[in-house]
């Protein structure tokens, strides 16, 4: 085989033209994506995929972890996305169609990296979606028995759960606990629930009858709604977010004349070890500003607008965020936050006993969570429409509905892929890959915006990542923070280097050093980079993108790493039967107009 053929680029003018083409083609035949959203409709899209379980839910496991001090986290991961937001906003400027990350790296990276991050978006979107949809029905649950409605726990847990959670009370229930002390005993109460789903669901040929219900109807109520057309999910959308953000506004003021400040204290009581546990959460509430690219074929002016409205909606997230986190830990003792519900535990009994607002968080939850839901439906059939258009997915993904004009057959695709998995998979297991595999994305992003040259003829009108010289600066960072490293935390360095885990004495050998892979990868990365941005005057923004977001990938452990390896070798497995041949950049499949660059 040819290697090269594995960085054949499209360049840039020929994505747009195949895009038009593709677009004029539709429209002619009156089935074409209709261009309806303007810079406000954006950015409520991307606070609508923005705000969510993060702030909801996961913001309470990080910040019992870390403590107060989980607000640096939240600043710092903010920081990491805006660096990528920059490099998502010129990409989105200069190549508006819909393909997102997947079409960036086609034109700066090749199609390989390509294929490589159309899959990783996968988990973004169908993956992440799958955490969502769970969560979404737990609250939903919740709300429900809060008006005295409680359904039967083998309609409103996974199999996963309820199967690990029998055998623990199980476990308990034979060594001779009873019923009462399961939960002084150590069972959580996801565990009692499993149990419990487990016991009282119905059999068939002895096999438990158990389904997430809510989860999966709010799967196919989302997948509707996407169907039908993008007129209608723009509506909804935008009442769902102003909602939304009217809510947390309530919180934060409301929540701020009850603030206690001796909860600041200890401000961060596991060191910075205890914040960076939270990674994988704070991320994910992150995770969504990027999302909004995949709708440049249906912008008004994507040029213009799409670069805005991702800047806006990281800008109002991160605003909100920092308040709700500096909130959320002045109300309540920061180690009794690792609940599912944390804003509304902060107003119930164990904090400022407002117990209606805990009720409104409630509710607005389940709101906040829909519009998550909707935009990540939204944008996964779009990436891999703009695939199938490419080749690299067979062509009855880029269909679009002669009626409601939307790609019809990814749509319905997106929401089997969403809905299935809610019958059986866990929750925290999938919110971690979401967030290994959204980074990944965010990395080549940023790489590929390194790969152009800053000093091009630039299009007026466009956005562009400022340019300053990273020559000196980057290495010298890296230098100096290898150096506070050194300083600071001297004995982690010694324990990095020695073959004992303190977390788990009693592991060796391999046991020991893998968890050890992803900062030695990293570590070598940044020499790397460092030693390239010396010799080829790299653009600093980017570089720091890259950087910040590799190094939140190392916080996220050995086993998210193995099983996003997996991901990537089952996506190489597809593109190298399938993809590879039926691409259109294959001289083979190639018609007249196509440019390898
Ligand atoms: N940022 C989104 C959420 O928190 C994925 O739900």
């Amino acid at each position: 085989m040819n290697w090269k053929v594995l960085f054949r680029k499209k360049s840039v003018d020929h994505i747009l033209a195949e895009a038009s083409l593709d677009i004029n083609a539709n429209h002619s035949q009156g089935t074409g994506l209709k261009r309806t959203l303007g810079v406000w409709d954006l950015t409520a899209l991307g606070i609508a995929a923005v705000i969510g379980a993060g702030i909801f839910s996961t913001i309470g496991t990080a910040a019992a972890d870390g403590g107060p001090a989980v607000v640096f986290l939240f600043v710092f991961t903010a920081i990491a996305c805006a660096f990528s937001a920059f490099c998502y906003a010129e990409f989105a400027s200069s190549i508006p169609v819909a393909g997102s990350a997947y079409t960036y790296a086609y034109a700066s990276l090749g199609e390989f990296l390509a294929w490589v991050i159309g899959w990783d978006l996968l988990m973004e979107y169908a993956i992440g979606n799958i955490a969502v949809a769970i969560s979404w029905g737990d609250y939903f649950t919740a709300m429900l028995a809060g008006y005295g409605i409680h359904l039967p726990a083998y309609v409103t847990t996974d199999l996963l759960s309820a199967s690990r959670g029998f055998d623990q009370v199980q476990g308990l229930l034979s060594s001779g606990v009873a019923m009462a002390d399961l939960g002084a005993k150590g069972a959580s109460d996801g565990a009692i629930l499993g149990y419990h789903a487990w016991m009282d669901a119905p059999q068939l040929f002895g096999f438990h009858l158990i389904c997430h219900v809510p989860a999966v109807l709010a799967t196919v109520l989302v997948t509707w709604v996407v169907y039908i057309g993008i007129q209608e999910s723009k509506r909804v959308n935008n009442i769902m977010v102003m909602i939304k953000v009217a809510v947390l506004l309530l919180v934060i003021g409301l929540g701020s004349l009850y603030v206690r400040p001796e909860n600041w204290h200890p401000f961060a009581p596991n060191g910075v070890k205890g914040v960076l546990k939270g990674v994988s959460g704070v991320f994910f509430a992150y995770i969504g500003f990027d999302a909004i690219s995949t709708t440049a074929e249906e912008c008004k002016d994507p040029q213009r607008d799409l670069p805005k409205a991702m800047i806006y909606s990281l800008v109002i997230c991160t605003i909100l965020y920092v308040m709700v986190a500096v909130v959320l830990t002045g109300l309540v003792k920061y180690d009794k936050l690792a609940v599912g519900d944390p804003l509304a535990f902060a107003f119930g009994p164990s904090g400022a006993h407002i117990n209606w607002i805990a009720g409104v968080v409630s509710v607005s939850a389940v709101i906040a969570l829909f519009t998550v839901l909707l935009v990540f439906q939204l944008g996964q059939p779009r990436i891999w429409m703009v695939m199938s258009r490419d080749g690299l997915l067979p062509k009855i993904f880029s269909a679009i509905h002669p009626k409601y004009q939307t790609p019809w057959f990814s749509t319905i695709v997106a929401g089997f892929l969403v809905g299935i998995p809610c019958i059986f998979m866990n929750l925290t297991e999938v919110t971690d890959l979401t967030s290994i595999g959204t980074l990944c994305a965010f990395v080549l992003v940023c790489a590929g915006v390194l790969t152009m040259d800053p000093h091009r003829p630039k299009t007026p009108g466009r956005f562009y990542t400022p340019y300053l010289n990273g020559k000196y600066i980057f290495p010298a960072l890296m230098i100096l923070s290898a150096l506070a490293v050194l300083k600071f935390n001297t004995q982690g360095v010694i324990n990095f280097f020695s073959n004992i885990n303190p977390d788990d004495p009693t592991a060796h050998g391999w046991d020991v050093y893998k968890h050890r892979i992803p900062y030695f990868t990293f570590m070598i990365g940044m020499v790397y980079l460092s030693w390239l941005t010396f010799k080829k005057n790299f653009s600093l923004i980017p570089l720091l993108g890259l950087a910040s977001c590799a190094y939140l990938m190392t916080e996220l452990g050995w086993t998210n790493w193995a099983r996003f390896g997996i991901w990537l070798v089952v996506g190489l497995v597809i593109y190298f039967l399938y993809s590879i041949k039926h691409s259109k950049l294959n001289p083979a499949n190639m018609k007249g107009g196509a440019s390898v660059s």
